[in-house]
């Protein structure tokens, strides 16, 4: 295939910090399986990015592989897209190092996470911490990447690794592809259960605030019956009315229905009946990545193969970006 008849390349990194929520998964990572049509997918689960706060080793390399099985149940096709862990291509660190070399120490000093971070892990602030956007650069420039999907939380980082890309390239002549963002729209619209007019968060200390997508049934009509509606009847999509919009939204998601047919659906009927239909659907929903994740768990060798073949073919493809780019550095030659 000529370059120009090349699909694009997508790539997005996910820490390994456990499951997802109903929010991330219709937000972002349910949008995942189908951009692989127009795409070509690179996905990795980000834990070098996740020790720059200190974890427990058994359970971090749990989560690490939890992680990688979900989004694979998810809908990510391991020999359509590269779908891999990133310590396991260490081309990402190697990269690292020279970007750091055109990365200020004043543009770290000015990311707000690291700030945030700081601040939180104030008796831990480790060097990792400080670069890590120039490993997010990395990550996505090693594999000279299109378009990456990210959260809003992610946007400063984005636009460093651009920037890092353009002074590159004006250095060192043309090298990096600059990458463009990729927001999610309605994941953000995803209100906790409990506070409607707050995002839905994976580490919301209420428990019946947030539906995670491997809840089972029970669990997720348990959450759905306690949600914070308001002391109105009608289900209506309007002004001041935030947990029936956050469940007519949900409820649309799920079922692929629109707000008005939802609203038609449900004229006339009570919060009670609404809040069951709601659970009802989203347990339908969630149910097949659930059912996928607990096969793909049972199945851990399966699981090996598909990450040991992902991080070969992103060793290879990484390795020419890293390559040409240590020639353009200067470095010599030893192969
Ligand atoms: N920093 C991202 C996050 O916390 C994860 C990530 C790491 C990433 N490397 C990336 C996302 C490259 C997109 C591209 O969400």
């Amino acid at each position: 295939m000529s370059e120009t008849e090349r699909k694009k390349v997508i790539l997005s990194g996910i820490q390994p910090t456990g499951v997802f929520t109903l929010g991330n998964y219709v937000g972002a990572i349910r949008n995942w399986g189908a951009l692989q049509e127009e795409f070509d997918c690179i996905y990795f689960i980000a834990d070098q990015h996740a020790i720059t706060v200190r974890k427990d080793p058994a359970s971090f390399r749990k989560q690490t592989i939890e992680s990688y099985a979900l989004t694979l149940a998810c809908g990510i096709d391991p020999k359509r897209s590269i779908a891999f862990i990133q310590s396991h291509n260490p081309n990402h660190a190697q990269l690292s190092w020279v970007l750091g070399c055109v990365t200020q120490f004043g543009e770290l000093s000015r990311m707000t996470q690291f700030k945030d971070k700081a601040a939180k892990h104030a008796d831990d602030i480790n060097a990792g911490l400080f670069t890590y956007p120039v490993l997010m650069a990395a990550d996505i420039l090693t594999y000279n990447a299109d378009v990456v999907p990210i959260g809003d939380d992610q946007r400063q980082h984005l636009e460093l690794a651009r920037n890092i890309a353009v002074r590159f390239n004006q250095r060192y002549g043309e090298m990096f592809t600059v990458p463009e963002g990729y927001y999610p729209k309605v994941g953000a619209r995803i209100k906790s259960l409990q506070e409607p007019t707050k995002k839905m968060s994976k580490s919301d200390d209420n428990p019946n605030a947030t539906v995670f997508i491997l809840d089972d049934k029970d669990t997720i009509m348990r959450k759905f019956k306690r949600a914070v509606t308001d002391s109105d009847t009608e289900i209506r999509f309007a002004e001041g009315k935030d947990g029936i919009n956050n469940l007519l939204t949900i409820y649309s998601c799920a079922t692929g229905k629109t707000i008005a047919e939802a609203e038609k659906e449900f004229a006339g009927k009570g919060y009670g009946d609404f809040k069951l239909a709601v659970g009802e659907a989203v347990a339908d929903y969630l149910e097949p990545v659930r059912t996928e994740y607990a096969r793909l768990m049972d199945d851990k060798a399966y699981l090996k193969e598909c990450w040991t073949d992902g991080a070969q073919r992103a060793f290879r493809l990484s390795n020419k970006v890293l390559t040409k780019a240590y020639r353009k550095i200067g470095f010599v030659d030893y192969r």
